[in-house]
């Protein structure tokens, strides 16, 4: 999952878009598959921001405008992808969009980390992942950003090198003061314990915008959840995340926040049953 603040792809163009009312400042990216802004994004986006909008009474008309040109030239510059930042509780704006044409898209969601969470069904055992199990915790941050790619409408690359999650693995392997990286593994008695699923949480400081969006000074970002697809629905996913939760609880953090694609028929009813709402959503259209 994208990290929000240390991503390393350039702007390559800022374009100022101007109306009556409304006016939306965009940034055109594109980045490789090999880039580690990976998991949300495709490969050409234009991106207006949550502080790179602003809408005046009753400007629908000119939003809907804004967004035509904003298409015209992202077509002209082979973008594939506008994505709008709103905050969530922004109900005419994002009513403006929608209006507009873009869909929802994806989430940053947040749910308190107060132990909400309950074990359905204890099959695996949680551990905490060393350097031993790289070869693993690569191969499942592959299958979630795969299964992403492949049944969402991210409209992410499924081109992405596995050196990509080679140097996520090392990054999250190597950071272990911050970052716990936890993997669920059969409770079979016989025989070698095979992993099943994944979950990477960083402890993060909130950047500003989320801070006026209500998130503590520090939450816990969930960067990877992934149950390898033969083990789904079984109980996997609800004990890591439970292991987790327990993790930010222990270091005093009171909020835990992720990512999610709101197509993601796993994903979406998992988290929300977990209490995760959406604090900010992005909508999207597709160019061309
Ligand atoms: C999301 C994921 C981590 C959940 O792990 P899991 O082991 O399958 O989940 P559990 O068995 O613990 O929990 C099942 C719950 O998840 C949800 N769920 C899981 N798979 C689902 C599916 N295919 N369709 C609908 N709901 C699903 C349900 O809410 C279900 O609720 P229940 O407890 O009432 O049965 C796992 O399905 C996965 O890796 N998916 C693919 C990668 C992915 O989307 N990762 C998340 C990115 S944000």
């Amino acid at each position: 999952m994208p990290d929000r603040d240390q991503t390393e792809q350039r702007p390559i163009e800022r374009e100022e878009f101007r109306r009556r009312a409304a006016s939306l400042l965009a940034r055109f990216r594109s980045h490789t598959d090999a880039d580690p802004e990976w998991t949300y994004l495709s490969p050409s986006y234009a991106l207006v921001g949550l502080d790179e909008w602003s809408i005046g009474d009753g400007a629908a008309a000119d939003v809907d405008a804004c967004i035509r040109d904003l298409h015209r030239s992202a077509a002209r510059r082979g973008i594939q992808r506008i994505v709008v930042e709103v905050v969530a509780s922004d109900a005419p704006a994002l009513a403006a969009f929608r209006a507009a044409g873009l869909r929802d898209s994806s989430v940053f969601a947040v749910a308190s980390s107060a132990g909400t969470s309950s074990v359905r069904v204890q099959v695996d055992t949680v551990r905490t992942a060393g350097t031993e199990d790289r070869a693993t915790i690569v191969a499942l941050a592959r299958e979630e950003a795969l299964f992403q790619a492949v049944s969402t409408s991210a409209g992410t690359s499924v081109h992405q090198p596995v050196a990509l999650f080679e140097a996520l693995a090392d990054d999250w392997l190597g950071d272990l003061g911050s970052t716990t990286v936890l993997v669920a593994e059969t409770g079979l008695p016989t025989g070698r314990p095979e992993i099943l699923g994944l979950m990477v949480v960083q402890d993060t400081e909130s950047a500003a915008s989320e801070r006026g969006l209500g998130l503590p000074e520090r939450h816990g970002y969930i960067a990877v959840a992934s149950v390898t697809a033969t083990a789904r629905g079984r109980g996997t996913g609800s004990a890591l995340f439970a292991a987790a939760e327990a993790w930010c609880v222990g270091r005093g953090l009171d909020a835990i926040a992720l990512d999610y694609i709101v197509d993601n028929a796993a994903a979406r009813p998992f988290w929300s049953a977990r209490g995760f709402r959406p604090v900010v959503i992005r909508l999207a259209m597709r160019v061309g």
